[in-house]
């Protein structure tokens, strides 16, 4: 699942940081824009370059709906790291291996799950979100302060094939940063999707959460240094 080097290059390649500005810059140009327009599909303004909706197609059919969704499997059983660290790791196959040694052991769609743990050659997973390298993200800031995967990532309960729903843009961040209280909830439902708030009123336990955690003011929430280290 990790990008290999050439893979990196070639996405900062494809999508600059200063490509951002050309929108902006586009609307500016008014009816100029349509002629540049299709110029810069042409240069790769592609869904993989805008992001939301970005549903490769993986190396293996694994479901979300089936195993998360369906079958109940808690994320933290293959997403171990979560809490801990920065980074949210992609389970090994082992992790698969504990079930499907015995499941569904003939069929064809596990086949290269198999092949892998046979070989010991990782199953090659296409990584589907990703930040700028000059952007500071952590996923154990967010989940252990009770920031639900469902903010950022949807409802990866009920996808098939895992697909960004979020823009994880700057003002999207920020958006958030600025008003923690209409996403905190018990850090303990972080990873119960259809977790609702009591009486429906978000706002209040929101609220009564950013105070008893003590989270960081907006100015601190917002400034360049806490993504930009
Ligand atoms: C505040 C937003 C946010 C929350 C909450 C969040 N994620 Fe993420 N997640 C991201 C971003 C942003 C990335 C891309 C990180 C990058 O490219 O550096 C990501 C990437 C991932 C990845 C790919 C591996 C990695 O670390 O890059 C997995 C797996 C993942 N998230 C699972 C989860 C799970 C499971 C939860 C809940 C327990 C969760 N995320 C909660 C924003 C979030
Ligand atoms: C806790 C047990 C468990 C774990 C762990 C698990 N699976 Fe599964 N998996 C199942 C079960 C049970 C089914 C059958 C579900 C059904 O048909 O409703 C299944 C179905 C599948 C299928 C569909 C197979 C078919 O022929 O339809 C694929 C592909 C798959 N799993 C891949 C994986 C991969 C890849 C991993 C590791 C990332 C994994 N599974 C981890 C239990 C598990
Ligand atoms: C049985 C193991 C398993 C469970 C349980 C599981 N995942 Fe995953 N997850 C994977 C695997 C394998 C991948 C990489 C392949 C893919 O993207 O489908 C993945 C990928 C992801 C990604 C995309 C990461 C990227 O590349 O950017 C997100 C987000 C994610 N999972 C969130 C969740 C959430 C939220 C839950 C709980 C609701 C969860 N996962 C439960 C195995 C699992
Ligand atoms: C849905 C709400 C939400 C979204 C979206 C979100 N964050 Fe956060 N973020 C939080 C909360 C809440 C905290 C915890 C603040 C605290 O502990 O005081 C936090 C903490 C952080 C921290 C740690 C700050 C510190 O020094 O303790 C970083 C870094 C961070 N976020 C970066 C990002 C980035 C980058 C993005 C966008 C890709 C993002 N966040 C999106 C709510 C969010
Ligand atoms: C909450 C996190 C967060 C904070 C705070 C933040 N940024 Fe960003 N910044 C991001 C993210 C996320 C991106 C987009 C990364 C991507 O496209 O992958 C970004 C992108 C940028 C870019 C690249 C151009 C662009 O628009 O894509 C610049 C320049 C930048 N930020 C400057 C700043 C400055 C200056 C501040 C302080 C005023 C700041 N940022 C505060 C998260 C943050």
């Amino acid at each position: 699942m990790q990008q290999t080097d050439s893979e990196k290059k070639e996405s900062r390649f494809i999508f600059p940081a200063w490509a951002n500005y050309l929108l902006p810059a586009l609307a500016l140009m008014g009816i100029g824009a349509a002629t540049y327009l299709p110029a810069f599909v042409g240069l790769g303004f592609s869904a993989k370059t805008l992001n939301v909706g970005y549903a490769p197609k993986q190396p293996v059919p694994f479901s979300h709906a089936v195993h998360a969704g369906n079958l109940g499997i808690d994320c933290r059983y293959c997403h171990t790291s979560v809490e801990d660290a920065a980074f949210a790791a992609i389970p090994p196959t082992q992790t698969c291996m504990n079930c499907h040694e015995k499941v569904l052991p003939d069929s064809a769609k596990i086949q290269p799950v198999r092949e892998s743990a046979l070989t010991g050659k990782p199953i090659e997973w296409i990584k589907v979100h990703n930040l700028a390298d000059y952007v500071y993200f952590n996923h154990s800031a967010h989940v252990t302060r009770g920031v639900s995967c469902v903010e950022c990532h949807g409802r990866v309960d009920q996808m098939e094939t895992v697909t960004q729903v979020q823009p994880m843009s700057m003002s999207w961040c920020l958006d958030c940063h600025r008003k923690p209280e209409n996403a905190l909830r018990p850090a303990d439902k972080v990873t119960d999707l259809t977790w609702q708030p009591p009486d429906g009123d978000q706002r209040k336990i929101g609220l009564a959460l950013k105070e008893k955690l003590n989270i960081h003011d907006p100015a601190y929430m917002t400034a360049c240094s806490t993504c930009h280290r």
